[in-house]
């Protein structure tokens, strides 16, 4: 696999659309109904390299009692803990949430219908997870139907952690992202390793047009090390109009990066980060 240090200069402007409609919900529902014709994909993607990921860091014997935990920040409604720790794909989740089964549900029977259905297609080998997010109902969902051990709604962006994420912090081995790297900065990243007591990797798929170097360079201030995957880039999900694709080519261009058969084939690209301890 080709790896680069992690780099990238510019800024990300507003231009790209929001959702925060969809992210605070009782339940996934309008989640999944607003991305699915947007063909959002980044955490089929991720699924297997957290999977790896995690067994990698499960595996690490760092002299602390009990398995590191999971950390996925901006977790939304549990959906990668959903992949990482069940035996499912994003498709299956898509068509379970559209369904005209779902729809016609309230929350408390899709609440109790979910938790039956990740219980039963739970792993062998899951692996603790807390989730932290913004959107308060999103991970209290989560939570609910098995998929989060512990929820978070701290805005790190805004405050240092309350006392219980504090306290949780000391658990983290490994902190996933997806679908977050327009939302959390460096600010999020130096609030979470200050917090660590135990090794912590950080495997992150961004988008191409939101630069990383902060990131990189505050998780190198707490002893990591961050190599870009440059053999490749990982679709993200289309474009929700041409306004939001100028952008998109224009933030690449201005990146230095080509925009050919990526953006300008009408997707947002992600690009895998992962952050490990330089020194043994
Ligand atoms: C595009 S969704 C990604 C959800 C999920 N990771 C996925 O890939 O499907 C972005 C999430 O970031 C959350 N978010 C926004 N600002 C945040 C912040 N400051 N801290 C934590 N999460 C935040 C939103 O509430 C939303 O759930």
């Amino acid at each position: 696999m080709a790896k680069s240090d992690a780099g990238g200069v510019g800024d990300m402007a507003s231009g790209k659309s929001r959702f925060e409609d969809i992210y605070d919900r009782p339940d996934p529902r309008a989640y999944f109904a607003r991305l699915a014709p947007l063909e959002y994909e980044i955490p089929h993607h991720a699924q297997r390299v957290f999977r790896q990921v995690a067994a990698e860091r499960t595996a690490l014997d760092d002299g602390r009692p009990g398995r590191p935990v999971v950390l996925d920040v901006c977790c939304s409604y549990g959906i990668n803990a959903a992949l990482l720790n069940h035996r499912m794909t994003l498709a299956e989740l898509y068509e379970r949430y559209t369904s005209d089964a779902a729809r016609a549900m309230s929350t408390a029977e899709l609440t109790a219908w979910d938790k039956r259905f990740y219980a039963e297609r739970r792993r062998p080998d899951a692996v603790p997870v807390y989730g932290l997010d913004v959107a308060a109902r999103a991970v209290r969902y989560a939570q609910e139907v098995g998929l989060l051990d512990a929820a978070f709604s701290d805005d790190l962006e805004k405050e240092p952690p309350g006392p219980r994420l504090r306290q949780a912090l000391a658990d983290i081995g490994l902190i996933t992202l997806t679908g977050g790297g327009s939302y959390v900065t460096e600010r999020t990243f130096a609030a979470l390793m200050e917090g660590a007591r135990r090794p912590v990797w950080v495997s992150a798929f961004v988008l191409r047009t939101v630069p990383y170097e902060a990131v990189a360079r505050t998780l190198a201030e707490h002893g990591l090390h961050t190599v870009a995957d440059t053999s490749r880039t990982y679709p993200q999900r289309l474009f929700t109009d041409e306004r939001e694709q100028r952008f998109a080519i224009g933030a690449a261009r201005s990146l230095g990066l080509e925009p050919a058969g990526r953006e300008a084939a009408g997707r947002f690209h992600c690009v895998h980060y992962e952050s490990r301890p330089s020194a043994p």
